[in-house]
């Protein structure tokens, strides 16, 4: 009797160690589509900035790029969205603020034309890049960093509004995706975030 029962546990645990090594063996699985989705936000794009400079994003390598998308006859939608990334930088450390470059990219080149946006960016901040192009450049944009971007009907005036979505991005110093903001975050979340942003090199 004696023998049958640890010929039961010496079984009981043989199957104990195989079950563990398979599992150490399995590959973990793999990343769910939500994540690889996030992962694909943002690109190349070449467009024109608010003193009729051509820049491409090449431009801002090095830095942590905060892209919003919007356009200067939002009512107050974008003010909002721009007021909280300029507080945002200058809660930072003063030697830290020239490694954030701040991006307003307009989803209306139609009426945003190089004038316009750097009457409306100098409002904001001196930091603030506007950037506008042709519908195709604009477009591109819009479309590599997920934005939604739709023109609303015109009123008797011929004046209409866009309805946009209003997300941050924060963008590494390669241009690649790091974090997203939703428009209710405050200076103070961002300027966190920028700041592990930059601690991480
Ligand atoms: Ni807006």
């Amino acid at each position: 009797m004696r023998n049958v029962v640890m010929a039961v546990l010496a079984v009981l645990v043989l199957a104990g160690v195989m079950l563990g090594l398979a599992r150490w063996l399995t590959p973990p699985p793999p990343q769910d589509t939500a994540q690889s989705d996030t992962v694909s936000i943002g690109g190349p794009f070449e467009l024109v900035d608010q003193n009729g400079q051509e820049v491409t994003d090449e431009k801002f390598r090095g830095r942590l790029m905060l892209v919003y998308f919007g356009y200067t006859f939002c009512p107050d939608v974008c003010p909002l969205g721009l007021t909280t990334i300029a507080e945002a930088i200058d809660q930072l450390p003063a030697e830290d603020r020239d490694q954030v470059v701040p991006l307003f990219i307009t989803v209306d080149p139609e009426r945003d034309t190089v004038a316009v946006m750097k009457e409306y960016v100098g409002a904001f901040s001196d930091r603030l890049v506007g950037l506008t192009g042709s519908p195709a450049q604009v477009d591109a944009v819009v479309r590599a960093y997920r934005v939604y971007a739709r023109k609303g009907d015109p009123g008797t005036d011929g004046a209409y509004l866009m309805d946009h979505s209003t997300f941050t991005y924060l963008m590494d110093r390669d241009g690649r995706y790091l974090a997203h903001f939703g428009h209710s975050a405050t200076p103070e979340e961002m300027a966190k975030r920028l700041e592990t942003a930059i601690a991480a090199g």
